[in-house]
């Protein structure tokens, strides 16, 4: 244990002590959720404020907004914020990257702008990611509706905990999913069971094979953040926050290395954190494309994002469960079963998530805020 952790006092008692920099003023991980775009003057920089809250693979935040153009934004991704052994392809980050662009639309619409999106507007780079734009937005005042799932966007959440055992209805999920609309991609659900065994089993799969392959779980475990000092110093990646975390974290019981680790307490607390949420998994959705364009991939996005919000409007909590879909070795039978499963008939499933209800909400995810989603002008 580090000397840090804990302070003898004067007369024999003892305190935890707060880790490094415990004491001084760390960013709020949270400002980003309060008042959207309140204090900007150019429109684009107040739809940015609340595209940035869009749900995205491991919260990396990968998004670059050029403004250089009057009335434009152009979307890049930031290539040190890619997630290379879970997602080879870039293709979740793509998703991401529709999330942010539905809210963007979403907000501009919501003040009367109509946001015209192109995506890949110079082509679609395969087999990854290179520096050309993920899409180019035009504002132009005027043409353009609120939706009303933007109301949601405050309550949209990840629900990374356990839910009740009360399964949503049919009917609703029926509702959640025509929300979901968008061209090009097909959302399905079930709460049928034989199904849903099904897919717990591929979802507990998932888990235990990334945890497994060493270089996934340490990818992971080098992008989650323990307790709340770790996770305001760097808003974005998994954060793990509450007094036991606190207190195994100041003990290093629990840390990047440990959670890396098999063996370790850490990767075992991990590995039994997993199982219950998919083993009480009342209802499942997913979302399938017939290829896998990056267009597609962009309509994925948009697509989940309407979902989450819809689900947040029915008071529906929804976590995303992408394992069995990523595209590594060591995932490529999972992969296929999860296919079997859910798109019989062919197509590519892009996002696959367990839905049902939660005692209480879960607090919304850091965000690192606006200023770091700005490409620079290197000329400026
Ligand atoms: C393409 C994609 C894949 C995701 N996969 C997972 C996943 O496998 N497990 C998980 O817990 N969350 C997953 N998420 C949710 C993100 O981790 C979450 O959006 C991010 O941490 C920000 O949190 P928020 O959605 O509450 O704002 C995924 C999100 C997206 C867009």
């Amino acid at each position: 244990m580090q000397r840090r952790d804990f302070i003898r006092l004067i007369g024999g008692g003892v305190v935890l002590a707060a880790g490094p920099g415990g004491c001084a003023e760390a960013p709020d991980a949270r400002a980003a959720w309060r008042n959207p775009g309140a204090a900007e003057y150019d429109p684009r920089m107040r739809a940015l404020s609340w595209a940035i809250l869009a749900p995205n693979p491991h919260n990396m935040q990968p998004w670059m907004a050029d403004l250089s153009v009057a009335d434009e934004v152009t979307l890049h991704v930031d290539p040190t914020r890619l997630l290379p052994v879970t997602d080879p392809f870039n293709r979740q980050i793509v998703i991401g990257c529709g999330a942010f662009l539905e809210l963007l639309r979403m907000a501009a619409a919501a003040e009367g702008i109509s946001a015209e999106i192109t995506p890949f507007p110079d082509g679609e780079p395969q087999p990854v990611l290179d520096g050309r734009p993920v899409a180019r937005v035009r504002f132009t005042p005027g043409g353009a509706t609120a939706d009303p799932l933007f109301a949601q966007v405050l309550s949209r959440r990840t629900s990374r905990v356990a839910f009740t055992d009360l399964a949503p209805r049919g009917d609703l999920l029926e509702g959640v999913a025509e929300a979901g609309q968008t061209p090009g991609v097909v959302p399905s659900f079930t709460v049928e069971p034989t199904l849903v065994a099904r897919l717990r089993a591929i979802a507990k799969s998932g888990a235990r094979i990334e945890a497994h392959t060493s270089a996934a779980q340490t990818e992971s475990a080098e992008r989650t953040f323990f307790g709340a000092h770790d996770v305001a110093a760097h808003r974005y990646g998994i954060s793990l926050e509450g007094p036991t975390i606190e207190v195994a974290h100041a003990v290093c019981l629990l840390t990047q290395k440990t959670l890396a680790q098999p063996g370790s307490w850490a990767f075992k607390q991990s590995e039994a954190f997993m199982d219950p949420l998919a083993d009480k998994a009342p209802a499942f959705m997913w979302l399938t494309t017939s290829g896998n364009s990056r267009a597609e991939q962009v309509a994925a996005g948009r697509a989940y994002v309407r979902l989450n919000l819809a689900a947040a409007a029915e008071g529906l909590a929804m976590h995303p469960w992408s394992q069995a879909l990523q595209e590594y070795p060591t995932m490529a039978s999972l992969y296929g079963e999860a296919h079997r499963a859910m798109a019989p008939e062919g197509g590519r499933v892009q996002m696959f998530v367990r839905v049902g209800y939660v005692e209480s909400p879960v607090r919304p995810a850091p965000r690192r805020g606006l200023a770091y989603n700005l490409k620079r002008n290197p000329n400026a």
